[in-house]
């Protein structure tokens, strides 16, 4: 059996940051929520447990605690920050709000370390840690002893060795913690004596393991969008089903330059039932005189999911829709979302009514780079497994205004020039998301003698982390200079090439 960590998710804004550091220790572990039973744990088997972060305090009402059953597991228990002071209120201790000028700490901050507990065997005596917390454990709970402490705060680290529990005050999972890593390291390898042996090729071979049991000779049904998710799922369920797959890519007209054929050409080395729709004409029709961003989202997921529920009929007998939802997903989804500010549109939102008997999700513990990991062992091609985010509605949203033939033929060209561009200047890896858009707007410029009235192309790279606020990226001059002149010579009906330097917020990502 497969050693594993259990998170206990408390609300903290690092949560899974901590389960990236215990992976990237080569240890599985799983992110659930605080209120998980006692009987569940038990079933979950863990060889160690991580109590997160949160931002409530735990000696008031109605603050979240786990199920008691937990310290009793007989296993290790590490708990960080609000997860700290859990350990403390749950097991003799006290915690008391900090008052101003004492053990209140936000920040980096000097940290002076017991070095005989395991925890911080082998490190620094001394280093800096991130701290967060307005609250203070006061008395620390009987069979603790201090750990570590800061110049103003006395109880920044308490173990009970003998039962294996842990608290830091800080967070070990961020990078501004010095040591942070190797004290998960300790914990996970030394104090949990996890093996450290996960690899995503072990991982592979199970996940295939896995896909055969839950389809027991079933036949299933994925919907390819051309994404590094779906197409990762893609390719392992290829692996575990043959051509039990159908996979149905229903291509809308709307991809970048070659994106199609690249993905059939991806697909081609499985016999698989592969599918490509091509739906162009389909979905320009219903696009046509349609200038409404938000109007152009919904007939593109409406005609999406149109499409391919008529290619599904044509199959006979499914029995299973495998999903590329990916762990992100999966947790994101169990906490409360911020306001729709577009629509988005996902193969992953298709309805379930063609009467399948289970929807099989093979990603679900996967986080991003995990997938294209994956997506490297199963043989995908490194563009299909680096590829950038790509919103569903593809290009629509990336023309604004009217969505025709034309224009997408124009805007792909364009786009594909700054994309061999940016590959020629090797800095792919510098930004998050690089794109050409065209405006709607034309206006007047000089070609040789003439005078032209064409369109004006936008250009677009952002850096972010989390898609939810980014930042433009100061793209060099010469390679703005390289591009624009290419694109104003080899795209005709542009003769005006703009970059965008606005931050999300206020502005978007996509340009619609
Ligand atoms: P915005 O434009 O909202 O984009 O700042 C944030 C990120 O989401 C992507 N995006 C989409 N992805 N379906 C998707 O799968 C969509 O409808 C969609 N719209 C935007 C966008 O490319 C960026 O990465």
């Amino acid at each position: 059996m497969q050693d594993k960590i259990l998170i206990l998710d408390f609300g903290g804004q690092y949560d899974q940051l901590i389960a990236r550091r215990v992976r990237e220790c080569g240890v599985y572990c799983e992110v659930r929520p605080y209120d998980m039973s006692g009987e569940e744990i038990r079933a979950f088997d863990p060889v160690g447990v991580i109590f997160t972060g949160g931002p409530e305090s735990v000696y008031l009402p109605g603050s979240p605690h786990p199920d008691r059953a937990v310290f009793d597991l007989g296993v290790p228990i590490l708990g960080i920050c609000y997860g700290c002071q859990l350990l403390a209120d749950e097991l003799g201790g006290r915690v008391t709000a900090a008052q101003d000028d004492s053990a209140r700490e936000y920040g980096k901050t000097r940290t002076y370390f017991d070095v005989t507990s395991p925890l911080f065997r082998g490190l620094s005596e001394q280093s800096v840690t991130w701290m967060s917390h307005g609250d203070y454990m006061a008395v620390v709970p009987e069979g603790f002893r201090l750990t570590a402490h800061s110049d103003a705060c006395p109880n920044v680290g308490i173990a009970d060795e003998s039962r294996g529990f842990y608290g830091v005050q800080f967070h070990p999972e961020v990078e501004h913690t010095e040591y942070g890593r190797e004290m998960l390291r300790n914990f996970l390898l030394g104090i949990c004596r996890a093996a450290g042996d996960w690899t995503m090729r072990g991982y592979k071979d199970s996940a295939i393991g896995t896909l055969r049991a839950q389809t027991a000779g079933g036949r299933a049904l994925l919907g390819l969008s051309g994404g590094v998710d779906s197409s990762v799922a893609a390719a392992l369920a290829a692996e575990a089903l043959g051509d039990r797959l159908c996979c149905v890519f229903v291509d809308h007209g709307l991809m970048r330059k070659n994106e199609g054929d690249e993905i059939e050409r991806a697909f081609a080395k499985w016999d698989i039932n592969f599918i490509r729709v091509d739906a162009e004409r389909e979905f320009l029709e219903k696009l046509a005189g349609v200038t409404d961003p938000e109007r152009k989202r919904k007939i593109i997921g409406e005609e999406f999911i149109r499409v391919f529920e008529r290619e599904a009929k044509k199959l006979g007998r499914i029995d299973y829709l495998i999903q590329g939802t990916i762990y992100p997903d999966v947790i994101e989804s169990g906490k409360g979302k911020a306001a729709v500010i577009k629509s988005h549109h996902n193969v992953g939102g298709l309805p379930a009514d063609i009467g399948f008997r289970g929807i099989i999700e093979p990603l679900r513990m996967l986080f991003k780079d995990e997938v294209r990991q994956l997506g490297r062992e199963l043989g995908l091609p490194e563009t299909l497994v680096t590829r950038q985010p790509f919103p569903g509605p593809g290009l629509g949203v990336r023309i604004i205004g009217e969505v025709t033939k034309e224009k997408c033929d124009m805007l792909r060209e364009a786009d594909a020039i700054f994309r061999e561009e940016i590959a020629a200047a090797g800095i792919e890896n510098t930004m998050s998301q690089y794109f050409a858009a065209l405006t709607n707007m034309r206006s007047v410029g000089v070609m040789g003698d003439g005078r032209s009235y064409d369109y004006a192309v936008a250009l677009r790279s952002v850096a972010t982390d989390d898609f939810m606020t980014a930042d433009w990226v100061r793209l060099p001059y010469e390679l703005l200079d390289r591009v624009s002149r290419r694109i104003v010579n080899e795209v005709r009906g542009v003769n005006r090439v703009l970059y965008d330097v606005t931050s999300k917020p206020p502005a978007t990502v996509e340009f619609e």
